[in-house]
Order: C-alpha cells, then sequence, then structure tokens
C-alpha cells in the first residue's frame, strides 16, 4: 500500500516537471529513433500538420537549450574549482549588529560570493553518479534544482545597496522553497535505482556530502534572512539562550500526537539531567534531529507492547551539559535492535518499517491511516532518519551513537558542541 502510494508520488513528479517544460530525463528517456512522432486524437491515428511540425522543431530547440545549459558547464566547473569558505558560529554570532545595516550587507555579499561555490560542488557530485543513477528523473530533477540555483545566483548582480539586498533576499528566499522537498527527492530516486548501485560507499558518501553541504546551505541562507529580523532572543539563527530541555519538549509533543494518532497512544516521555542549561546554539539542526528520534522511540516502544498498547513504558531524556558540549541521551524500552541488524540501522533505506506492516495486528492502524489520506510525517519513512541525524550530527562536530541492550531497549547518545565553548567552534 506505501509503496504504492510512493510510486504514484513518483509519477506526479515526473508528470508535474515533465508538463512544466521539456527536460533533458525526457530526451534521455524517449525512443531516439521516432524522428516524426505521431499524434493520437480520439481512437484515431493521423499525421502532424505543418503547424505541428514546427511546434516539433521548436520543442527540439528547447531541450536541445536544456541540453546544452546540463554540458556546458564552463562556469560550473570553475566554481567547482574554488574553495567553499566554512564560517564559524562564533563568527556569526560575533560579527554583531551594526546601526547602518552594513553588517546585512556584508553577509549578502559573503553568500553572494559563497553560495555558488557550494551548489557548483554539489553538481560536481551529480555528474560523477554512476549514468544510470544520474539519470533517474526524481535524481535528475533535484540535479535541475542545483544548476538553475547556480545560474540564477551568479547572474545576480554585485549587492552594493539596500534595494539590491532586499531583491537577494527574496530571491534566497524562493530558493529556499524550491529546494524544500530535496531530500524527500534523493531519499525517494535513489530507493528506486539502489538495485544499480552497487558500491554501497559511494552512495553513502553521495548523500553524506549532499545532504550536509545542504543544511549548512540552509543554515546560512536562514541566517541571513533572520538577520534582518529583531528578535532579542536571537542573533540570526542563533539563539542567544537555547533551552535543550524546551526544544525537546516541542518535539515530544509533536512526536506523541504522530504516534497517537498511529497506534492510539504514546509513551510518556520523562526529562532529567541538566534541565535548567541554556547555552547559545542553532535551533535548525535540533528540529530535524530530535523528531527522528523521538519518533522511532515511540514507534519501538509501542511495536514492542502491541498487546498492552494502553500500558507502555516511559521514554527517559537525559540532558549533559558540560563546557566543551552538550549531550541528549534518548532511552526507550521498545525491545532493543536484533543482534541482526544492530549493523545496519545506520545506512541510508534501512528500515523495517515494511516488516512492521506485515504484523496483523498493526494491519488495522495501518489501513486507518492509509484511509484517513493522511501520509504527510509518517513514524517511519526511507530509512533515512538516523543516517541523516548522524551525518548532520558530524557536520556540526558532534556524534550520534547507539547503545541496544536487546531483549530491553535502546539508548541514542547524540553530542553536539558549543558554538562559544572551551573546545574548537565547528564550521558552517
Ligand atoms: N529506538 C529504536 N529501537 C529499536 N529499533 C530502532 C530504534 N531506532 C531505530 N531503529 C531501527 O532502525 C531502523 C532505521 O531507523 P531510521 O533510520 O530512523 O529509519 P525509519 O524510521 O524510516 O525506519 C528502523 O526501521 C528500526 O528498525
Ligand atoms: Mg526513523
Amino acid at each position: 500500500m506505501r509503496s504504492g502510494l510512493a510510486c504514484a508520488a513518483v509519477e506526479m513528479l515526473s508528470a508535474a516537471t515533465c508538463r512544466s517544460r521539456p527536460r533533458l530525463c525526457s530526451l534521455l528517456l524517449a525512443p531516439l529513433t521516432k524522428t516524426v512522432p505521431p499524434t493520437w486524437t480520439t481512437g484515431s491515428f493521423r499525421c502532424r500538420s505543418t503547424s505541428s511540425m514546427q511546434g516539433f522543431s521548436e520543442l527540439a530547440r528547447e531541450r536541445s537549450k536544456t541540453v546544452t545549459s546540463f554540458y556546458n558547464q564552463s562556469a560550473i566547473d570553475i566554481s567547482a574549482e574554488k574553495a567553499s569558505v566554512r564560517l564559524t558560529l562564533a563568527t556569526l554570532l560575533y560579527s554583531g549588529k551594526s546601526p547602518d545595516g552594513h553588517h546585512i550587507l556584508s553577509s549578502a555579499k559573503y553568500l553572494h560570493k559563497e553560495l555558488p561555490v557550494r551548489i557548483a560542488h554539489r553538481i560536481k557530485g551529480f555528474r560523477s553518479l554512476p549514468f544510470i543513477i544520474g539519470c533517474n528523473p526524481t535524481i535528475l530533477q533535484v540535479h535541475e534544482l542545483y544548476i538553475r540555483a547556480y545560474h540564477m545566483l551568479s547572474d545576480f548582480p554585485q549587492i552594493e545597496d539596500q534595494d539590491v539586498e532586499a531583491r537577494f533576499c527574496k530571491l534566497v528566499q524562493q530558493l529556499l522553497d524550491d529546494h524544500k522537498d530535496v531530500v524527500t527527492m534523493l531519499a525517494q530516486g535513489f530507493k528506486e535505482c539502489r538495485k544499480h548501485m552497487t558500491d554501497e560507499a559511494v552512495l553513502r558518501s553521495f548523500l553524506d556530502s549532499t545532504l550536509c553541504s545542504r543544511l549548512g546551505i540552509r543554515m546560512l541562507a536562514t541566517h541571513h534572512l533572520a538577520l534582518h529580523e529583531d528578535n532579542p532572543d536571537f542573533v540570526g539563527i542563533i539563539c542567544r539562550r537555547l533551552s535543550p530541555k524546551k526544544i525537546i519538549e516541542k518535539w515530544v509533543d509533536f512526536a506523541r500526537r504522530l504516534c497517537e494518532h498511529q497506534y492510539g497512544n504514546s509513551p510518556r516521555v520523562r526529562i532529567n539531567g541538566h534541565v535548567a542549561a541554556r547555552f547559545p546554539f542553532i535551533p535548525l539542526p535540533l528540529d530535524y534531529i530530535l523528531p527522528e528520534l523521538l519518533k522511532n522511540a515511540m514507534r519501538a516502544t509501542m511495536e514492542s507492547h502491541l498487546n498492552t498498547p494502553y500500558n507502555v513504558p516511559d521514554v527517559i531524556i537525559t540532558i549533559a551539559n558540560n563546557d566543551i558540549d552538550f549531550v541528549i541521551r534518548i532511552s526507550d524500552r521498545g525491545g532493543g535492535i536484533p543482534h541482526n541488524i544492530v549493523d545496519k540501522v545506520m545506512d541510508y533505506h534501512f528500515s523495517t518499517a515494511e516488516e512492521s506492516a506485515q504484523d496483523p495486528r498493526m494491519s488495522s492502524l495501518f489501513d486507518n491511516i492509509t484511509n484517513s489520506g493522511n501520509q504527510s510525517n509518517p513514524m517511519h519513512g526511507f530509512g533515512f532518519g538516523l543516517p541523516t541525524s548522524r551525518a548532520y550530527a558530524e557536520y556540526l562536530g558532534g556524534s550520534l551513537s547507539i547503545q541496544s541492550m536487546q531483549g530491553i531497549g535502546t539508548d541514542v547518545y547524540l553530542r553536539l558542541r558549543h558554538i562559544d565553548g572551551k573546545g574548537e567552534s565547528f564550521r558552517v
């Protein structure tokens, strides 16, 4: 049922792009021998008229433009050779506010120079994928999004005054919106062509670098837009006094609602340790990682207690803060991760979701969800939660590790470095 929905989503995606404009995928995937394609009208077959022939050659011209934009990329190649300039968060935090708004212009100039370089590195990554993978329509669609973003940013004029800067902000916001579904699209695209991927390490390295670079770009872009807002608790996206307990509570509420919707009940969550801790940090990566870890803990708890869904053990979260980093441990009593899969759970696309769906006690729950048409924010998905969270934590100079006590439950440790701690600060 679920994979059917996923296929339908991919078909919709491909159909939507093919409708919007001719693409390289259609050129590559269309039968190349058909020079003058026949046109079907209702039930009858006829040759193309002169005007439709003209239309066809326009179409072919347009298609070749798209191909040119893919292969004539000297500008992209030059940018891809440049090194990316990663800033420490301390630099972002202490670059301060200037009364004349000078810091906003400097930030825009930095982004205008830096984003095309980072995007060019990603495009190089797409071009290095095995041909058959790169031709997958969904992956190709993401590749095209990056090429379009590259051109839009590098065609943008120098930013010398506030008016141009305001237009630049609109462009940045538009690109953030255009790229918001990229993780799901990559998860879906690679799932479709995974069988052609012989080297697992190639997939991991491509996804780790693409997803982390995307996180970095989004943090910088959102930071710049947020510099315009006047919020005394924030400098851009950096919260001056982030409370780990508060942000955990926000995502506990979210995960419990989702869990109740799916399983009819959810475990209670108790938070202990340094509950009063507050320090400067960026909520954005936590907003991705925490819901993933909480959904996993709640799902394991519910699925290991399917016979007693109204009497399930609590999930315990412990916060430890020190002057180098902070640690969030999520402990569940969901039975642990079986020995035979514990080494695989960090692999992209590894998920036991389908096995759960086979459990007769689960099938009624899954039917309810499918029938209610609520496919958004499922408790589990593409097997991207753990590998992506680990990649993000490592990108930010931290780590994500798992201890499974088979038969009892699982402890997940998320460790993140402080922005202004004693240790070296990470770079974005
Ligand atoms: N706390 C946990 N307890 C037991 N198994 C877990 C836990 N967290 C993750 N897993 C296992 O790891 C797999 C991968 O998790 P994840 O990467 O989040 O993908 P997904 O949730 O989409 O399956 C899950 O399908 C599940 O089998
Ligand atoms: Mg998950």
